[in-house]
């Protein structure tokens, strides 16, 4: 059965009071891959069974030695090694019938062997070019040991703290998300990504999987069309048109559909409206899933819903392997729909170099971090780093201290620094992060370092506050490591509470029973709901997962080195019950008003987030102003506004801004967020500088999808916040014509 437009289906009726833009007449027919010479010579040639080989993905090296002596297989994931892989490919090459080569995936997150900070945290860099650099590296690490595909960038926009996988991605923004996934996607494949340092991408998940209820994993998700494609599509469309070679479906249902068998997103809109020409991937069983979803009744079923609607190899369970053949000949599935499976994945294998290059040079394979990786690792975790509040300037601290002690459970963390999904690479085990105690001990070598964890991150013995008071009350100043251990999220790491694990916020409380001056550093995956730290603590710097250089680029941003220019890319709730908060969220009918009971708003909690996106302190201050908008009309058809500020570093040193520029759009016949980014530059100034920063908006900037999933750019007044986060106040209006 063909469930593509289940979704669809849900589309209703707009009042039309606006135009529709062009991006809404593309064929929703489902998009064919471009045709390729060398694919098709190559299709004739194959019969069934070796067509539907391709379609199988195995994530083991025994598996993959079996489906191989059938000749039926795909590629293969998760084996690391150059020498395996070629050993694993030579089988392919010399031992099959037409040597069709193996395409090799792996997860390559945010370090193959050189760990880079965790993408949250890249997020929070508001600069793209710290992702690009990530998958530049990357990239460059993973194919010189034998890997093709990597799956990243993930992309799943989300507002649910909760859930461990927003590690994973850039946040809560959809423009955000889809300016660092581009970002990656170049970075991964380069103009080529049949280049000996490039591999292909895979947009992943595919999609709304940040949508999951309760913040749960592989949790239930369902969705209005317009925020579906306002909201979760936004990065993936951006993707397909960077040209991502491959996109991975997600585990979650949309609407009562799961992915793997949402013909409506998969093959109307990737396929079809986005004209995606690559190959769709299954996760890890998903096909296989369709039947405890309850979509289908069985290994056919499940089959006969994913191929048609549009997901191309399937991984791990072999549903198409077992009943393709079957499927066909019940008419459930046709010939044409394996063609265009196979197509895709042979254009993919065709495009990587793999037919003329199959092996990969054993010599050339990177066994370890290279200083260049190293220096870009550390930089650009420096440039992730939000400092949230630094009161009296207690940070940056002198290098001339004369002794420092750092307590808590992550102050001598090694490989809780990197975060979820640490690179898989060889060398990358063996090469452990900094620690912070090491990165300070490097940064001030004049001074006394001591090191006391107090606690571990989520035991609940306190025994050990004592010492650690002991080692505050003995040092000039204490750097207090507290957060999550890696483990603590990523893929099936939800957590009902965000709080401070175990017992770390006492052990705060602890060292500031000392009276003595301290400052708090935050190793985590995820936001936290911290409002003792920002009512008790005089500094707090979010150091995410930093990565392999964790230690010292922490310590970079202690003493002043770098100073921290990153923002944060997800809201920080006050109070786990107050999720979801966003700040792009809808405004009601009653917004929150502590002066009026009948608001929205909760009773026994203060309004709005503890730290709000796009918020981040510096070391120096800045000025914005003299915001000035090129027009005051846009023409809904080519319309163009250059919006420009000043922005002055008005402090004593030099410092990062990230000016952020927002939309308003008050009247509208889909309601529209209180705010969206629809701009942002992270610009460097020395003390006393000024420059002009500029941004140009186009119709795209302010139309929207409304609940039949067409673009809609709309008459009248738009406004335009500028500032240096979403709380920004300059504000100015131009009206759409
Ligand atoms: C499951 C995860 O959801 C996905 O992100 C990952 O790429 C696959 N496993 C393969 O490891």
């Amino acid at each position: 059965m063909n469930r593509r437009s289940v979704l669809a289906g849900l589309a209703g009726g707009v009042a039309s009071m606006g135009l529709l833009a062009p991006s809404a007449t593309a064929a929703e027919s489902g998009g064919r891959p471009p045709r390729d010479e060398r694919v098709e010579a190559l299709l004739d040639k194959m019969t069934l069974a070796e067509k539907i080989g391709q379609l199988q993905l195995v994530g083991d090296e025994n598996t993959a030695r079996a489906a191989l002596a059938d000749g039926r297989l795909g590629g293969v994931f998760s084996v690391v090694g150059a020498a395996k892989l070629n050993a694993l490919q030579r089988l392919a090459v010399e031992g099959t019938r037409l040597k069709i080569p193996l395409i090799f995936g792996l997860d390559v997150i945010h370090g193959y062997t050189t760990n880079f900070p965790i993408p949250l945290a890249q997020g929070a860099s508001f600069d793209p070019a710290v992702a690009a650099t990530d998958a530049t590296v990357s990239a460059k690490e993973a194919r010189s040991s034998g890997i093709h595909w990597t799956y990243a960038p993930m992309m799943d926009v989300t507002h649910e703290p909760r859930w461990g996988r927003i590690a994973e991605g850039s946040g809560e923004d959809p423009y955000l998300a889809a300016k660092l996934a581009v970002a990656k996607v170049r970075g991964y494949q380069g103009d080529d990504y049949g280049k000996a340092d490039r591999v292909a991408a895979c947009a992943k998940h595919f999609v709304a999987y940040g949508g999951a209820e309760g913040g749960r994993d592989y949790n239930t998700v369902d969705v209005s069309l317009q925020r579906l494609h306002n909201l979760y599509l936004p990065p993936f469309k951006a993707s397909v048109e960077a040209g991502v070679a491959t996109v991975m479906a997600s585990f979650n249902t949309i609407s009562g559909v799961p992915a793997h068998g949402n013909g409506y997103v998969l093959h109307d809109v990737l396929k079809g409206r986005y004209g995606f020409s690559g190959f769709v991937v299954s996760d890890y069983t998903g096909i296989q899933e369709l039947i405890l979803h309850g979509l289908a009744g069985d290994g056919a079923d499940a089959a006969a819903a994913a191929l048609p609607a549009g997901v191309d190899m399937e991984m791990v369970s072999t549903n198409y392997a077992e009943f393709a053949q079957r499927l066909l000949d019940q008419r459930r599935i046709t010939r044409d729909q394996i063609d265009d499976a196979v197509r895709r994945i042979l254009l993919v294998k065709f495009r990587l170099g793999l037919f003329e290059r199959p092996y990969v040079d054993e010599s050339g394979e990177v066994k370890a971090p290279s200083p260049a990786a190293l220096a870009a690792s550390r930089q650009a975790a420096g440039r992730c780093m939000v400092l949230l509040k630094n009161d009296g300037a207690v940070l940056p601290l002198a290098k001339s201290v004369g002794s420092v002690a750092v307590v808590g459970p992550l102050g001598a963390a090694t490989y809780d620094l990197n975060g979820t999904w640490a690179g898989l690479g060889t060398g990358a085990s063996t090469t452990p992060p900094v620690t912070v105690v090491d990165g300070i001990k490097a940064a001030a070598p004049g001074a006394a370092v001591t090191y006391t964890a107090g606690c571990t991150v989520e035991g609940t013995d306190t025994s050990g506050f004592a010492a650690a008071q002991q080692a505050a009350r003995a040092a000039d100043v204490t750097v207090v490591v507290v957060g999550e251990t890696a483990a603590m999220s990523g893929e099936a790491a939800a957590r009902s509470t965000i709080d401070l694990p175990g017992v770390q916020q006492q052990l705060v409380a602890a060292i500031k029973e000392t009276g003595k001056p301290f400052v708090v550093v935050l190793v985590n995956g995820r936001p936290l709901t911290i409002p003792y730290l920002h009512d008790n603590a005089p500094a707090v710097l979010e150091a995410w997962a930093p990565g392999v250089q964790g230690g010292h680029a922490i310590a970079d941003v202690l003493f002043g080195v770098v100073n921290p220019g990153g923002k944060l890319p997800v809201s920080f709730p006050r109070a786990v019950g107050q999720i979801p908060i966003y700040y792009n969220h809808e405004n009601t009918g009653r917004p929150a008003d502590p002066a009026n009971k009948y608001t929205s708003k909760y009773l026994d909690l203060e309004s709005g987030p503890l730290y709000e996106f796009g918020h981040g302190l510096s070391y120096t201050t800045f000025r914005i102003d003299t915001l000035r908008l090129s027009e005051t009309r846009m023409p809904a058809r080519g319309g163009r506004i250059e919006v420009s500020v000043r922005v002055a570093n008005t402090g004593s040193r030099a410092g990062d801004e990230v000016v952020q520029l927002y939309l308003r759009d008050p009247v509208a016949s889909i309601v529209q967020p209180v705010r969206r980014l629809r701009g942002f530059q992270r610009v460097t100034l020395a003390a006393g500088a000024s420059t002009t920063v500029s941004f140009t908006l186009t119709p795209e900037d302010v139309g929207f999808y409304d609940n039949a999933a067409q673009f809609r750019v709309e008459p009248g007044k738009i406004e335009v916040y500028v500032g240096n986060s979403s709380a920004a106040t300059l504000s100015s209006s131009f009206t759409v014509v």
